[in-house]
């Protein structure tokens, strides 16, 4: 019995997959591209079919259409497994599915009603007249799947019901309140709004946020109304427009970070399709990871004095950790992107202030020396605003580079700055044990424990719960102690219940049972491989790098 990647490979081949994504071109027996996961002119992205493997010289990318799919949807492996296995007919076993099939239901049920929303907007001239006065043209209103909702109690309701999906099922899609006094009944969150449907990272509506037409606004209701958290909607891990803009995004090799649905929207009508917005709540450490994935440079364009940019500190703060490049893009007269755009040269002037934009340490400095303040008090600012951000630049040489910058335009002495950045206390380490928030640890850890390392920790695992053993767990562990060394080794004990989990989850549907000795001897020498690699790159002496070279040989 193969396993239900092995049938999934045999009913797709990787050409045919990748075929779909990238313009491929024939290169003897392989097929080459350019490569999607970095910018380049001439194609070094090349595809095996004898393999069933992809490799990029350009960038060292590597992978079989899971990772591939996983790298490209931006999704975990259960997402780039569901794909596949859809698309190839394959039937996946219920047993690992069971939680996640509850979702179904609420899917559909938002699918159903993005739909009944859609077909509402043609019949309501005054939210027509609305979208057309804001500048939204046809195309992207279908392209965005924009829709209305009338003003009456239940509509979506009753057109729900009437296609068999229960109040149970409405209710957690997050689409219908209860009556207070009467708990049986059920009104409609969303009344007298255009619905901006949320969809998740490979295109599946998650989740709505609808703004208020003016003429339906009593002064009381919220601007824009979201939909609450449910089992499959998470605002401070949902990027609005994830799905439409990754693909730029990694093209482009950064990312634009807008705070509203209609500024999004503008930004990629225009031609700025490598912008993502937030939803509902300020951007957080878990939005960031997300983006990471497949950029390490953002560029934010936010009203700057308002409060969703003081709220993203934590965000900031993580970026600068890990090393991630942070820029503010500041607009005029204080406006924002979808007012610049539907402006008088607006594109231009939109595209201005990307490349004006200034990285978060020079737009706080700015900030503090615009205040004119006296010789004493600027310091204070500078050690209180300005160096804790700082101390989370892991690179001396970024570092330097700003010390003397800070230096220079506040005409402190570097030793003096230098001196208080010692006392800075970095706290909260995003890298540090002890932090609470989830998204930090999982970007930790899994930023650090790569392809190979994750494959064989789940094996482990795997035959660690298992009764019948294949393997003798101690003597692996030994042996991927001797390869990546004592603290490395450490790291990878620790990595999170989730990460183990879905590396278990991972192994399993890869491997058949049978085959795992010899499975998990080809990633140990895999391993070492990449170990050596790596120590060779960092040799100094010709000696220890001919010394490397030998054992790197020997395992060829
Ligand atoms: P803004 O108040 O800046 O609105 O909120 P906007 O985007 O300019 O909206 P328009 O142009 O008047 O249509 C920014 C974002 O904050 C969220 C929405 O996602 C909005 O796009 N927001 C705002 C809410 O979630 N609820 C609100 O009541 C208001
Ligand atoms: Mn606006």
């Amino acid at each position: 019995m193969s396993t239900p990647v092995e049938k999934i490979k045999e009913r797709l081949n990787i050409v045919d997959l990748l075929g779909t994504y990238l313009k491929l071109e024939k290169a003897g027996k392989n097929m080459k591209a350019r490569c999607p996961f970095h910018n380049e002119k001439t194609p070094s992205f090349f595809v095996s079919p004898d393999r069933d493997s992809y490799y990029c010289f350009g960038c060292g990318k590597k992978g079989d259409i899971f990772t591939f799919v996983q790298e490209f949807e931006g999704v975990d492996f259960f997402g780039a497994l569901k794909m596949l296995a859809e698309r190839t007919g394959v039937v996946l076993e219920r047993g690992n599915f069971d939680k996640k099939d509850d979702k179904e239901a609420i899917f559909n049920a938002l699918e159903a009603a993005t739909q009944f929303f859609e077909s509402n907007l043609p019949k309501s001239s005054s939210a027509q007249k609305y979208l057309e006065k804001r500048g939204l043209t046809e195309k992207t209103i279908k392209d965005w799947r924009i829709g209305f909702v009338s003003d009456d109690w239940r509509t979506l309701y009753d057109y729900l019901s009437a296609r068999k999906f229960t109040d149970s099922e409405i209710e957690q899609a997050g689409l219908i309140k209860r009556n207070e006094t009467r708990q049986d009944s059920f009104y409609d969150r969303f009344r007298g709004r255009i619905m901006f449907p949320i969809r998740d990272s490979v295109g599946r509506v998650v989740g709505f946020s609808g703004r208020i037409l003016p003429e339906n606004d009593d002064g009381k209701s919220a601007k824009y109304l979201n939909s609450p958290e449910t089992a499959v909607f998470n605002k401070s891990r949902l990027l609005y427009g994830f799905d439409l803009a990754k693909l730029a995004i990694k093209k482009f090799d950064y990312a634009v970070i807008v705070e509203g649905q209609m500024d999004i929207i503008m930004c990629h009508q225009a031609g700025f399709q490598n912008v993502v917005a937030t939803s509902g709540t300020a951007l957080t450490p878990e939005h960031l990871t997300l983006l990471r994935r497949i950029s390490n440079r953002v560029i934010m364009a936010f009203d700057a004095d308002k409060a969703g940019f003081n709220a993203a500190t934590k965000a900031w703060q993580l970026a600068l950790s890990l090393g991630m490049e942070v820029k503010i893009a500041e607009f005029k007269e204080g406006k924002d992107p979808a007012e610049v755009i539907l402006g008088t040269e607006g594109k231009e002037k939109f595209k201005e202030a990307l490349k004006e934009s200034m990285h978060i340490i020079d737009f706080y400095l700015s900030k503090i020396l615009s205040e004119g303040l006296d010789e004493r008090k600027l310091g204070k600012e500078i050690q209180e605003k300005l160096l804790p951000f700082l101390a989370l630049i892991e690179s001396s040489i970024e570092k330097s580079h700003w010390v003397k910058k800070i230096a220079d335009k506040c005409h402190i002495s570097e030793v003096a700055i230098w001196e208080d950045l010692k006392k800075v206390k970095v706290e909260a380490s995003p890298t540090g044990a002890e932090t609470k928030s989830p998204a930090f640890r999982e970007t930790a850890t899994v930023g650090k424990i790569d392809s190979i390392e994750k494959r064989i920790l789940g094996i482990i695992n795997w035959q660690e719960k298992d009764s019948e053993k294949i393997i003798d767990i101690k003597m692996t562990k030994e042996r991927v102690k001797e390869i990546i060394g004592e603290e490395d080794f450490k790291k990878w004990q620790r990595v999170t219940e989730q990460v183990l989990n879905e590396a278990t989850f991972e192994a399993e549907q890869y491997y058949e049972k049978k085959k795992l000795q010899g499975v998990l001897d080809e990633l140990l020498m895999e391993l070492e491989k990449e170990y050596i690699t790596k120590e060779l790159a960092k040799a100094k002496t010709p000696q220890e790098q001919n010394d490397l070279i030998k054992r790197l040989a020997k395992l060829k």
